[in-house]
């Protein structure tokens, strides 16, 4: 039987990602105005053990759709993974008579969901992640964003690398997923993408690709590396002595998961996160709001964990269709 909501919480939790605020300001619009009360849980899980819960209104997300980062703070919390922590997370909420919970973060959270909705809390997953790695859906708050700085910013290299005739490996984010890595390679033009589900780490089939490149007149020499696969630096330097070209390593780092969110990322956002109050005021629990095939849907959190997903093949055969 649906059960209706009065009062719902948001927290972040996991990796932050560009277009978090843009959810939470959407979840409290869209509850406020439909006469819900909502409560901000700081520092995703962790924050929740710890009571730090506070009233939000209208205007507590005044200025912050076109922020980065996420205004609630986010962190990982041990505690939470023990069915001890869960309980404890719940009885919270319903001390602070939060009946209902939106949860923005990656698998890790909505597994941290499942429990919370199990336990009584009607509980709503919004994917937000740069990685773009949440089986169920196209689309992960914070991606596109990352995608553009990650790509501005290989841009950049190219310039350079261009200029000094060397060949730059450039380490962006993905420990497990490879979808900024290989949607880099597309749209920067590199000359190879390195990829966690794809490389079979032979580093001489490479060497040979940037000999060969050289050889056709190829003045730069882009390689992609995700960060799963990582030890660019020391890539650069095997890479350099075996071929005798000039490398460089630039790893990216976490400025891809910061900056300006891109209109997608806002747009996306406020729609998944209105989304997300309209599932809570149906009564429904448990459901993380995706956007497949061109549709903002939902799925169940448990059925949407055990989907998995799989580099486009046909994305890879395309960058390496294009590079040549
Ligand atoms: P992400 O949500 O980005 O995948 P993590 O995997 O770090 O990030 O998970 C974020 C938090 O979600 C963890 O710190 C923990 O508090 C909670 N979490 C992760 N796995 C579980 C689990 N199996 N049960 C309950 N909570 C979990
Ligand atoms: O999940 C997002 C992500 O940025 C991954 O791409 C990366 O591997 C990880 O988070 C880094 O986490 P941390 O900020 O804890 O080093």
């Amino acid at each position: 039987m649906a059960k209706a909501v009065k009062t719902i919480g948001v927290l972040t939790s996991g990796g932050d990602a560009p277009g978090m605020n843009a959810a939470i300001r959407a979840v409290v619009r869209s509850a406020i105005n439909k006469g819900l009360k909502v409560k901000g849980i700081m520092r995703g899980y962790a924050g929740l053990l710890e009571e730090e819960i506070v009233d939000m209104e209208s205007t507590s997300v005044s200025d912050t759709i076109n922020r980065g980062g996420t205004i609630l703070y986010t962190a990982r919390c041990k505690e939470f993974t023990t069915p001890e922590g869960q309980q404890r997370g719940a009885e919270i909420c319903r001390k602070h008579g939060i009946d209902g919970m939106v949860v923005i973060g990656g698998d890790g959270s909505f597994r941290g969901a499942g429990k919370l909705s199990a336990l009584g809390i009607n509980t709503i997953g919004l994917p937000g992640t740069i990685d773009l790695d949440i089986a169920c859906t196209d689309y992960t708050i914070g991606f596109d964003t990352a995608v553009n700085t990650a790509m501005e910013a290989i841009d950049k290299i190219r310039d350079t690398s261009t200029s000094h005739e060397r060949c730059s490996i450039v380490e962006v984010m993905g420990r497990n997923a490879g979808y900024i890595a290989l949607w880099c390679g597309i749209a920067n033009g590199a000359e190879d993408i390195l990829l966690p589900e794809r490389y079979d780490g032979d580093e001489q089939a490479l060497i040979n690709r940037i000999i060969e490149n050289r050889k056709r007149g190829k003045k730069h020499n882009i390689i992609i590396n995700a960060e799963g696969i990582g030890h660019s630096g020391s890539m650069a330097k095997r890479i350099e002595a075996a071929t005798g070209i000039e490398t460089r390593a630039t790893i990216l780092g976490h400025m891809q998961r910061g900056g300006t969110p891109t209109c997608k990322d806002r747009v996306y956002a406020s729609i998944m996160g209105a989304k997300a109050t309209e599932l809570l005021v149906e009564g429904k629990s448990n459901r993380l709001v995706a956007y497949k095939n061109g549709e903002f849907v939902d799925f169940d959190i448990q059925e949407a964990l055990n989907m998995t997903k799989d580099i486009s093949e046909e994305q890879f055969n395309i960058a390496k269709l294009l590079v040549r």
